[in-house]
């Protein structure tokens, strides 16, 4: 995915510069051309060996570390001058200072100077530091110079203390990468709205009725949309997934909660992506109290929720683009083309979940895309992917 991007990574002088070995390594199966810049302090924390040996490339300590390459090369020069993103990550209080006031007196805060390409900043550092009005102010002139600062994770920082300020898992922090430079913005302007997961309906405060959904497709689809520049607003049911990059969340409990988000939200969306398995059936009533066990065997009312989807159809604007999910055990595309019709969408990516590598769980799928003017079948491919496929096939619909 990153192949033929030349990204550098500034490690300065935090104790969390040890998880970029994972970050360095990911990047270079990625496809990168990975180079890392380590400033003196960092090398109390990791030696450059392990990035070097990752990166298969010199790794830079010094700014007279000069003239690596065949010819003449500056190396604190044509880095930052040749790549398409600097990932600056443990940055402490110190480099971000150097970096907000144009000191460069080592080979990071030197490489970043000519540089034009994208620029993240990771700041980690005990919350104390984080919080003080001076370490702010100079994030914001970074901010407004265009850098983009990676949000610090919360938590046990090394100190001991208990807050904001650690450095972000390094999955978090490959996928801003990824986010910043992967992808052709081809969806910018555009306002997604994605639907995803499982949702739970309450029997009584403690059971409730819901499905085997992971919310894995609706969370790729959201993910891939968002790289793709579009605006995404993501309504979540239950799920133990993190929040893609740049998406933003809301987290719903039932299929009625679910509905509420969807349609309040989709009244500003270009397109709407229902991929939850919203319930079609919720308990008539949910008990106040723990329903407790007779003789005999027992049976729950059950009503049926809104179906989403349908609704959508029914108030379309023209313009606008629904694309839906069908999860199928058998008949897969006449199920799945009748729900085309029936809710007036535009588009359903139809599954199975008898098919091996398709369906819940799984990181990967294999889905039919349903239109009006003819099927695509893809191939069994990774969610995010598959997403990026369908969302080729709404990007003509928007046009
Ligand atoms: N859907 C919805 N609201 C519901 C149920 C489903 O919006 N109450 C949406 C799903 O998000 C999906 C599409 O409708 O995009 C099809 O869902 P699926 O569960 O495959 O089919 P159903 O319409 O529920 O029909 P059936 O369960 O009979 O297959």
């Amino acid at each position: 995915m990153l192949t033929g991007k030349k990204i550098i990574l500034g490690v300065s002088g935090g104790i969390a510069a040890y998880k970029m070995t994972d970050v360095a390594s990911s990047l270079f199966k990625l496809g990168a051309d990975c180079h890392v810049v380590m400033t003196k302090h960092a090398e109390k924390f990791i030696t450059p060996e392990p990035f070097r040996i990752l990166t298969k490339n010199p790794v830079y300590t010094d700014v007279f570390d000069d003239f690596h390459e065949e010819g003449y090369d500056v190396p604190h020069i044509s880095l930052g001058r040749t790549a398409d993103l600097i990932l600056i990550a443990p940055a402490t209080a110190n480099v971000i200072g150097k970096l907000a006031h144009g000191i460069a007196d080592d080979m990071l805060t030197t490489v970043v100077l000519p540089a034009r390409c994208p620029i993240l900043i990771a700041p980690a550092m005990n919350t104390y530091m984080l919080e003080n009005p001076v370490v702010q102010e100079n994030l914001e002139i970074l901010r407004r110079r265009g850098y983009h600062i990676i949000e610090p994770a919360s938590g046990m920082l090394a100190c001991g203390d208990e807050g904001k300020g650690k450095l972000p898992d390094p999955e978090v922090l490959v996928e801003e990468v990824l986010y910043a430079c992967e992808k052709e913005k081809d969806l910018a302007g555009k306002r997604f709205l994605v639907s995803a997961g499982p949702t739970q309906e309450a029997m009584d405060p403690v059971r409730y009725i819901t499905n085997h959904s992971s919310g894995k497709m609706g969370f790729s689809v959201a993910r891939m949309a968002a790289r793709r520049g579009a605006e995404v607003v993501l309504v979540a049911g239950p799920v133990q997934l993190k929040t893609p990059v740049g998406v933003k969340r809301i987290d719903v409990v039932s299929a009625a909660d679910m509905a509420e988000a969807v349609l309040r939200e989709w009244k500003t969306a270009d397109c709407v992506v229902m991929s939850a398995a919203v319930a079609d059936y919720t308990p008539l009533e949910a008990a106040d109290q723990k329903i407790k066990k007779k003789e005999g065997d027992l049976s729950i009312p059950l009503k049926r929720t809104t179906d989403i989807l349908a609704s959508l159809g029914k108030e379309k604007r023209e313009g606008q683009v629904i694309c839906g999910f069908s999860m199928e055990t058998e008949n897969l595309i006449s199920n799945s083309l009748a729900k085309l019709e029936k809710k007036n969408a535009d588009m359903i990516c139809a599954n199975s979940l008898r098919t091996e590598g398709a369906g819940y769980q799984v990181d990967t799928n294999i889905v039919t895309i349903l239109t009006r003017e003819g099927n695509t079948e893809l191939p069994l491919l990774s969610k995010d992917e598959t997403a990026d496929r369908i969302l080729d096939v709404i990007k003509e619909k928007l046009r």
